[in-house]
């Protein structure tokens, strides 16, 4: 058990949120702040700012976020007091877009004179978090802009995906760059929030054992799994745009991708750790042509057409097999798969080792599997380390797989916050490692973009599979082809 370190303060922050009674905010971003107001961390002077179109004064407001709380705060941690707190921070301001005096709205309640730090003449540190589609970043940028809104100290959040493709993403980070210095814009993917993918970092640079076998001569492959019970209920309209390369791959899957496979940083610092995220997105040898008929995977689930209102051929899983072209890692496959409706919530990170060079217990009976380190983000994140063991008894050496195990939950006293909760504070400190950089996100559409194209020109339908299993036969065939198999079927 450890005792855990003292909550570093906060300054004090007009915490705007565009999009402020959608989903995301309601189950997310205002649960993860209470849970940070629980625990007294943020600054009296911090106010939080709900913007959307909805008819809704403060009062109002505040009910809303009161009800979301008791829905998405386990029970537990709900406490009157830090409720009342957190809700005494809440301002609404209704606002069309096109309308100025609603912006003339925002813009007052910003530049109002209150509590101790205005008094002393400084601006709250203003952050602006557009959890809205991304073609609305640029033009909410501008007119934050043109009301004189954005000062040297305010930073801008965006949720992902940015763009739908590499062009698109460069029009909205253009539009965005023209308003806020790229150290002023934090690119949120919460997957880097995960406390089992931050470990990962951990477990690779602060010990010595891995390092030396962390390569292609130790390394037999890399399986990334996020597999999700749940449909798209509720999203349909920004998924079936979207699809899981856009929503999922281009992303998450990715970053955990680069954090596998990326060169010590210096140190873990902003810069220093997307400097070699990005070597990594750079070096993935290119799928084109029919490299991608061969190396991926388009599935959806039978029943998506019926929960989406339409037939349609969005795709709700993808397996792929990816490589990076460097030193450390040419020839070692990195298997990538992700899905909706899958028979398991589950999301690992398998890096399976070769087998010995040579068999020293002929006559021995039993099994031996190949060592295997698993980070598991979820269920009950930790870390197994897959050896072989000998079986106890008498009478001749059985092996037998054991493994050593790493639960958070056993290990720690302490409550996983959920990512949104951590990368909230590091955008009030200003911190940037876990945000993505503008180069890193379009590197990594670099690299999806000609499967999708590809997809798109050969009109290759998704294969469809049935809610509750793992997914298309052939993405088991996918690594039955390289003599390998997903680890559920291992
Ligand atoms: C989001 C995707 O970014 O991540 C969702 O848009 C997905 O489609 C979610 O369900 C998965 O996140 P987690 O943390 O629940 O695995």
């Amino acid at each position: 058990m450890t005792a855990s370190p003292p909550d570093l303060a906060l300054p004090a922050c007009d915490f705007t949120v565009f999009g402020g009674t959608g989903d995301l905010a309601l189950r997310k971003l205002l649960p993860g702040l209470y849970q940070r107001e629980r625990q007294r961390q943020l600054h009296q002077d911090t106010r939080i700012i709900g913007v959307s179109r909805h008819d809704l004064d403060d009062a109002g407001y505040r009910h809303l976020v009161t009800e979301a709380l008791f829905d998405h705060v386990p029970e537990d941690h709900l406490e009157a007091g830090a409720v009342h707190r957190l809700t005494s921070r809440l301002h609404h301001v209704s606002l069309d877009a096109h309308s100025p005096e609603d912006w003339d709205l925002l813009h007052g309640l910003l530049k109002e004179q209150r509590g101790e730090t205005r008094e002393s003449g400084e601006d709250a540190t203003r952050i602006f978090y557009l959890a809205v589609a991304s073609d609305l970043f640029g033009p909410i940028c501008d007119r934050l802009d043109e009301l004189g809104l954005v000062t040297a100290d305010s930073r801008v959040v965006l949720e992902k995906p940015i763009g739908s493709d590499l062009a698109s993403s460069r029009v909205v980070n253009d539009a965005v760059g023209q308003v806020f210095e790229e150290g002023q814009i934090f690119r949120i993917d919460h997957y880097l929030g995960k406390e089992s993918v931050q470990n990962l970092l951990v477990t690779r640079f602060a010990n010595i054992f891995l390092e030396p076998i962390w390569n292609s001569r130790w390394v037999d492959h890399v399986q990334i799994t996020v597999s999700e019970t749940l449909g798209v209920a509720g999203r349909g309209e920004y998924y079936d745009r979207a699809g899981a390369m856009r929503d999922m791959i281009q992303n998450h899957l990715l970053q955990m991708l680069c954090l596998v496979a990326m060169e010590p940083p210096t140190y873990v610092g902003g810069d220093p750790v997307r400097d070699e995220k990005l070597k990594v997105l750079r070096a993935l040898t290119p799928l084109t042509g029919v490299d991608v008929d061969r190396n991926t995977v388009r599935g959806q689930y039978t029943t998506y057409g019926e929960e989406v209102g339409h037939p349609s051929t969005t795709e709700t899983y993808v397996a792929l097999r990816a490589e990076v072209q460097n030193w450390r890692w040419a020839g070692v496959p990195f298997y990538l798969r992700t899905g909706k409706r899958m028979a398991r919530q589950e999301s690992t990170i398998e890096i399976v080792f070769k087998e010995p060079p040579h068999a020293m217990f002929p006559h021995s009976e039993g099994i031996t599997t190949p060592n295997r380190l698993t980070v598991r983000m979820q269920p009950d994140e930790g870390m197994q380390l897959h050896l072989t063991a000998k079986h106890p008894g008498p009478g001749g050496i059985r092996l037998h797989p054991a493994s050593l195990d790493l639960s958070y939950a056993d290990a720690f006293d302490e409550r996983s916050p959920d990512p949104y909760e951590r990368l909230l504070m590091d955008v009030m400190r200003g911190i940037p490692t876990l945000f993505m950089r503008r180069d890193e996100v379009e590197a990594a559409w670099t690299w999806v973009e000609p499967i999708l194209e590809r997809w798109r020109d050969t009109g290759m339908e998704p294969v469809r599979y049935h809610p509750g299993t793992h997914g298309p036969a052939a993405a088991t065939r996918l690594l039955a082809r390289d003599r390998r198999t997903w680890q559920e079927n291992a």
